[in-house]
C-alpha cells in the first residue's frame, strides 16, 4: 500500500529533471525522466499483455556510478579523447571510488562493532522535501528487496539435464570451465545482490559476440573464410542486445560499487582473449560454450522473474529499457532472432520491471537458439532480414 501511494505521488510530480536531494544514505542520487522516454509516454505498442502501472511512471532509478555518457544523450561528442587522458581520468575516478568503498566498509564495521545503527541526521533531513526523500526510498530501497535463489537456479539446470542427454553431448573442454564459473558466481554474489550479479554477467556476456566478430573478421582479412560475413551482423545485433541488458542493470545500480566494476571489467577482458583462443581451436566448441552460458542466463532470469514477480510488477521500467524495446526502429532487435524467420516478431510493451526482466529472459532464449544454430557446420545461419 505504501509503495503504491508513493508511486502515485511520483506520477503526480512526474519525477521531472529537478534534483531530488536524498537524505537517507549518502549514495542516493536524483531521479530523472529522459527526454526520449517522456516524449514516448503517450505511445502504445502492439504485442503481449504486459503488466500495467499508473500513467506517468517515467522515473529512472537515479544510479549513475559507471555512466560515462549514454549514446541516447543528444549532447556531447561520440569520439573519445586519446588513451592517456582517458586512462588517467578513469584511474583517478576509480581510485576515488576505491577509497570511498574502503571508508564505507570501515564505517560499517565500526557501526556493527558498536551495535549502533546510524540514522539520518537532522541536517540531512533539511536537505530536501519529504516528497523527494520518499521517492528515493521508494524506488532504490525497493530494489534492495529483490533476491535470487542460487539453489533454485541450480535446480532448474538439473531439470534441463533430465531432458535426454543434454550435458552428455557437451565436451568436457567447455563443461569444466562452465561448472567452475557457475560455482564461483554462486559464491561471489549472495542471494541479496541479484542486480550486481546480472551486471557482472552482462558485462562478460557481450564478450563472446565481440570475439566471434573479431575472429570472423580476421579470417576474412586473411582470405581464409568469408561465408560467415553475414553472421557478423547477427553477432553484432546480439552484442547490441547484451549491451542494453547491461545498460538496464546500470540504471538499477548494478555497477554502483567499485568492487563489482573491478571484477566485471577485468574478467571481461580476460574472457575475450580466452574465447579467441577457444575459437582458434574450434569455433563449434566456442559456440557450444556460449550455448551453455546463455541457457544458464535463461534459468537465472527465469528464476529471478518468478521469485520476485509481485515486487517487480510494482516497479517502473527503466528509461533505457523502454527506449530499446519500444524504439520505432527495431531492426537490430529483430536481427539477432534467427529462429523467428517467418514467424511473428516480438514487439514488447515495457511498463514495469517485470516486463523488462521477462523480455531479457526471452532475449537470452533467442541467444541460445542462435548459438545452437551456429554449431551446425552444414546450414548457414541467417537473420530474419535475409530470407
Ligand atoms: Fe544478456
Ligand atoms: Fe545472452
Amino acid at each position: 500500500m505504501r509503495a503504491a501511494s508513493l508511486r502515485a505521488r511520483a506520477s503526480a510530480s512526474t519525477c521531472a529533471a529537478r534534483p531530488a536531494p536524498c537524505t537517507s544514505t549518502s549514495r542516493r542520487r536524483s531521479f530523472r525522466a529522459p527526454r526520449a522516454q517522456a516524449e514516448r509516454s503517450d505511445e502504445k505498442q502492439e504485442g503481449s499483455s504486459p503488466t500495467s502501472v499508473p500513467e506517468g511512471e517515467n522515473c529512472d532509478y537515479g544510479f549513475t556510478a559507471g555512466t560515462t555518457g549514454l549514446y541516447t544523450d543528444r549532447d556531447g561528442p561520440s569520439t573519445p579523447r586519446n588513451v592517456v587522458k582517458l586512462a588517467v581520468a578513469n584511474f583517478q575516478k576509480e581510485l576515488r571510488a576505491l577509497r570511498e568503498w574502503q571508508d564505507s566498509r570501515e564505517e560499517l564495521e565500526q557501526t556493527q562493532d558498536s551495535g549502533f545503527s546510524e540514522e539520518p541526521s537532522a541536517v540531512d533531513d533539511l536537505a530536501g522535501s519529504l516528497e523527494d526523500e520518499e521517492l528515493c526510498i521508494n524506488f532504490q530501497d525497493e530494489l534492495k528487496k529483490l533476491t535470487i535463489d542460487a539453489d533454485a537456479v541450480y535446480a532448474r539446470e538439473l531439470d534441463r539435464h533430465k531432458d535426454g542427454d543434454y550435458m552428455k553431448k557437451k565436451s568436457w573442454v567447455i563443461k569444466v570451465p562452465y561448472l567452475v564459473l557457475c560455482w564461483l558466481l554462486d559464491r561471489v554474489y549472495s542471494k541479496e545482490r541479484p542486480i550486481q550479479r546480472f551486471w557482472f554477467l552482462e558485462t562478460v556476456a557481450r564478450m563472446p559476440y565481440f570475439s566471434y566478430i573479431s575472429m570472423l573478421h580476421l579470417y576474412e582479412t586473411l582470405g581464409w573464410w568469408r561465408r560467415g560475413a553475414a553472421v557478423k551482423k547477427v553477432h553484432f545485433a546480439e552484442e547490441w542486445n547484451e549491451f542494453h541488458h547491461l545498460l538496464i542493470m546500470e540504471s538499477l545500480g548494478g555497477d554502483d560499487q567499485w568492487i563489482d566494476r573491478f571484477a566485471g571489467y577485468h574478467s571481461a577482458v580476460l574472457y575475450y582473449w580466452v574465447l579467441n583462443l577457444l575459437w582458434l581451436a574450434s569455433p563449434v566448441l566456442a559456440y557450444q560454450f556460449s550455448e551453455l552460458l546463455e541457457t544458464h542466463a535463461v534459468d537465472t532470469y527465469g528464476q529471478f522473474v518468478d521469485e520476485n514477480e509481485d515486487l517487480l510488477k510494482t516497479l517502473p521500467a527503466p528509461a533505457i529499457a523502454r527506449q530499446y524495446y519500444q524504439n520505432e526502429d527495431l531492426y537490430m532487435f529483430d536481427e539477432f532472432q534467427t529462429s523467428r524467420a517467418g514467424k511473428g516478431r516480438r514487439r514488447p510493451e515495457i511498463n514495469t520491471l517485470y516486463d523488462t526482466f521477462s523480455n531479457i529472459r526471452d532475449d537470452e532464449l533467442e541467444h541460445v537458439k542462435t548459438m545452437v544454430a551456429c554449431q551446425n557446420t552444414h546450414v548457414a545461419v541467417r537473420s530474419p532480414h535475409q530470407r
